[in-house]
């Protein structure tokens, strides 16, 4: 009897583990959803812990990330501004000049951005905003409208095209008084003709000293969170590389860092795509910042037509985002961590198919969260 009554105990004991793994799972879960519409990290340590014994990868990759980049619970005592706050970037301008009545820019340089063997055309321009009553002022991530000169076939001016400034506030000469762009010129074949694009054959054929109308600034949905500590996943096809273009100078150019006292503490991770090498844009620069900055910078390239896929296709950034996909979900568990994605229309479904994979690797709806995240002003996307 006391026999029995003994195994009784010690079976019961047993099921504990199983019974207490059982609501971790529950909460984890919960958690993860909770965390995402309040902004807060619910589950605090208990994910990140396990998920940096399972992924040495992080650590590597950013491998100082004590003295970088403090664990932000701690560095920031007051975080939930990132997703908590309604009304973000209030005082961003917008549209201070109109299609009607654009603002006035003058050339000052137009260059290639492109190295030899690179497919196509594109551009970097800046221009001249000197001079405005009001001031055309702007900020990372928003864009502008450009009016190519000549008219249409009806005879009517030509409709404004919108481009993401790829500069800083400061301009590339860090005068506050510039805009520049980065653009591709669209050419296609029709019935065995080539077309060129109005407005981007318009501004690729540019030479200083000309006159171009600008509207705008435009956008809010881009714009960079105000926190030092967040952290900026950026997913760039082709020119969309130009908002990441001035992330990443407002974050480890060294005059720009003097200029605006914006000491940018997180981790910031570039996925880029390009179909050649040479169609690397900005390559230089940001390896450099890279170079300088290995806590706080990763960068990783899919370039389609020199790299294959593991199905043997062409690489593409949601192969990257796979091969990165534990990562990836570890850093957008943090409430501190945005991500943004711009470029190609067409590379949005496979992100989100990517990432639908990734997710489910994690026991996660990517369905559910994605929404989740855009609610709370983590999922910034701009396709074209
Ligand atoms: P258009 O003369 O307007 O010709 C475009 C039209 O040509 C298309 O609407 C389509 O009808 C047709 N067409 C295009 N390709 C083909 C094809 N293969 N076969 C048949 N028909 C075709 N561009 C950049 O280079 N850099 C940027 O930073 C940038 N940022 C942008 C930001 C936003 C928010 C948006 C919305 C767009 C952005 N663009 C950017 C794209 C840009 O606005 C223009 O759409 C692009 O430059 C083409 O304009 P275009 O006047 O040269 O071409
Ligand atoms: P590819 O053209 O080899 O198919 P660019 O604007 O300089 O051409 O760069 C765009 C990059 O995005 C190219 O490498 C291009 O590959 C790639 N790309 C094309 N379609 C997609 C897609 N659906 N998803 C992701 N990347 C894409």
């Amino acid at each position: 009897m006391a026999y029995s009554e003994t195994k009784v105990v010690i079976g019961g004991l047993a099921h504990i583990p199983i019974i207490i793994g059982f609501f971790y799972l529950i909460r984890r879960q919960y958690s993860f959803g909770a965390m995402l519409r309040t902004g807060k990290n619910a589950l605090s340590n208990k994910v990140t812990a396990p998920a940096k014994k399972s992924s040495p990868a992080p650590a590597k990759a950013f491998p100082a990330p004590a003295k970088a980049s403090p664990a932000p619970a701690k560095a920031s005592p007051a975080p939930p501004k990132v997703a908590a706050s309604k009304k973000p970037h209030a005082d961003v301008p917008v549209n201070t000049y109109k299609p009607k009545a654009p603002f006035t820019g003058t050339v000052t340089e137009n260059y290639s951005a492109l190295k030899e063997g690179a497919i196509g055309k594109v551009q970097h321009i800046t221009f001249d905003l000197s001079g405005g009553d009001p001031e055309f002022k702007y900020v990372e991530g928003q864009s502008c409208g450009i009016l190519a000169a000549g008219e249409d076939a009806k005879g009517k001016p030509h409709r404004p095209r919108l481009y993401s400034i790829a500069s800083t506030r400061y301009g590339d000469n860090f005068e506050g008084n510039t805009l520049s762009l980065c653009v591709r010129q669209l050419q296609y074949e029709k019935d065995g003709e080539t077309i060129n694009g109005v407005c981007s054959t318009y501004l690729c054929n540019l030479s200083p000293g000309d006159k171009v109308k600008i509207s705008g600034p435009v956008g809010k949905e881009m714009l960079l969170p105000d926190e030092e500590d967040s952290n900026i996943i950026m997913l760039a096809t082709g020119t969309g590389i130009a908002p990441m273009r001035a992330y990443l100078r407002r974050m480890f150019e060294p005059t720009e860092i003097e200029k605006h006292q914006w000491n940018f503490k997180g981790k910031a991770w570039l996925f880029m795509g390009a179909p050649k090498t040479a169609n690397l844009l900005y390559d230089d620069d940001f390896e450099h910042y890279k170079s300088k900055f290995p806590d706080n910078l990763r960068y990783t390239k899919a370039i389609s037509r020199e790299q294959k896929n593991i199905k043997g296709g062409r690489m593409y950034i949601q192969d990257r985002v796979l091969e990165h996909a534990e990562e990836i979900f570890n850093m957008i568990e943090n409430p501190k961590t945005h991500i943004y994605l711009c470029g190609l229309k067409g590379m949005e479904p496979g992100i989100d198919e990517a990432m639908t994979t990734a997710a489910a690797a994690k026991g996660l709806d990517w369905s559910e969260l994605r929404p989740k995240l855009r609610k709370a002003g983590r999922w910034h996307a701009e396709t074209y």
